[in-house]
């Protein structure tokens, strides 16, 4: 089973070919980032244009490097939500194009459980990958954490989950690249924060862990207004003072202190739910996922509270890629799931697990 996923859900454009649920044969990732990085953030107009621009090509790409002609695929894989319209609309049009064109089954991805099954990618001759020695054993404890979205899920086996909680405001991603810009660090945050905690106190400020009605619910809007508050008094301000202008004034020291104190409890509030899930549930795999887990940190408090190894993989297939997506498709149609009508898919922005 040869699968092409295609990814277009945010700023990256990605399509990959992956055989059988396990083998990696391509993955291409064209990010917009350096286009939005001017911006701090991703804008969906420009987000959306360069998907335009650019899927043609990824695709053709992803099929030149796995060595693959539309005769060896055997099924199309596309991310229908969630993610950013504008964006999944270019992935879906084209998935449902050559779906039509080439006449290969279609199925639709959800975004959020594709991130999990990057995880099931164990081999590849692709330079330069790191991957599980074998694939997960349900039931699996997910953390997915990224730009978007934190959740826990506990897949009891393939395509048979339960979301347990997940982010009521900000996405852990988010409140990361939000510290970054009050601390005048390039975009993405998650990257330049967890550099610039590096040598930083991170007992320096006691940020709040929020508590939720929500066992296993998250909540990261309240640390994310603790930092900004932190750093207007570091700088000897009140809360009127504008967040664009205090980066200027602190100094290396105090934005290490910053970054180092935000990310610990950052970590510590998914890290502490995760823990209670598996001990609730005594999984046999725990399993970090999305762009997040690519941040060492999380990986390392995660793993010194399991008393089991933690699955995670490359940090390439961790922030978004066309292969966990085709991973998953690969899976829908090793196990008859239902296909998508190419004629009518619809996106869907705000699909939940
Ligand atoms: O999974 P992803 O590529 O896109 C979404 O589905 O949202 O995740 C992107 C997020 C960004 O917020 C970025 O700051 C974060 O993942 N990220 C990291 C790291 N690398 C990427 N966060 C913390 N540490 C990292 N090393
Ligand atoms: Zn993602």
């Amino acid at each position: 089973m040869i699968v092409l996923g295609i990814e277009s859900s945010c700023d990256e454009t990605a399509a990959a070919v992956v055989k059988d649920g396990y083998k990696l044969r391509s993955n291409v990732v064209l990010s917009s980032m350096d286009l939005q990085a001017a911006y701090g953030g991703v804008v969906p107009e420009i987000a959306a244009r360069s998907h335009i621009e650019a899927i043609d090509t990824v695709i053709e790409q992803a099929l030149d490097q796995a060595s693959c002609t539309w005769d060896d695929i055997d099924a199309i894989a596309v991310t229908y939500g969630a993610g950013l319209g504008g964006s999944l609309l270019i992935g879906v049009l084209s998935a449902r194009t050559l779906a039509i064109t080439k006449n290969k089954p279609l199925y639709a991805i959800n975004h959020v459980e594709g991130h999990a099954y990057a995880n099931f990618i164990t081999e590849t001759t692709l330079p330069g990958y790191t991957l599980p020695g074998k694939q997960p054993e349900f039931p699996v404890l997910a953390l997915i954490v990224s730009g978007g979205h934190s959740q826990l899920v506990l897949f009891r086996n393939h395509f048979d989950y339960t979301l347990l909680g997940q982010a009521q405001d900000d996405a852990i991603g988010e409140a990361f690249d939000k510290v970054a810009k009050i601390l005048g660090l390039p975009y993405p945050g998650g990257p330049s924060v967890n550099k610039m905690a590096v040598g930083g106190d991170e007992n320096a400020f006691a940020f709040p862990k929020a508590k939720l009605a929500g066992k296993y619910d998250f909540s990261f809007s309240g640390v994310k207004t603790a930092v900004l508050r932190t750093a207007q008094a570091q700088i000897g301000k009140d809360f009127t003072f504008p967040s664009k202008d205090i980066a200027a004034r602190l100094s290396e020291a105090q934005k290490a202190d910053i970054a180092a104190s935000f990310q610990k409890t950052a970590i510590e509030t998914v890290v502490d739910k995760a823990i209670l899930a598996y001990e609730e549930f005594q999984p046999k795999t725990v399993l970090i996922a999305g762009g997040v887990a690519a941040n060492p940190e999380v990986r390392r408090r995660l793993q010194a509270r399991l008393s089991i190894p933690l699955t995670w993989t490359d940090p390439k297939l961790c922030t978004d890629n066309g292969a966990m997506i085709a991973t998953l498709g690969c899976f829908m149609a090793m196990r008859n799931r239902p296909m998508a009508d190419p004629y009518t898919l619809d996106i869907a922005p705000n699909l939940s697990m």
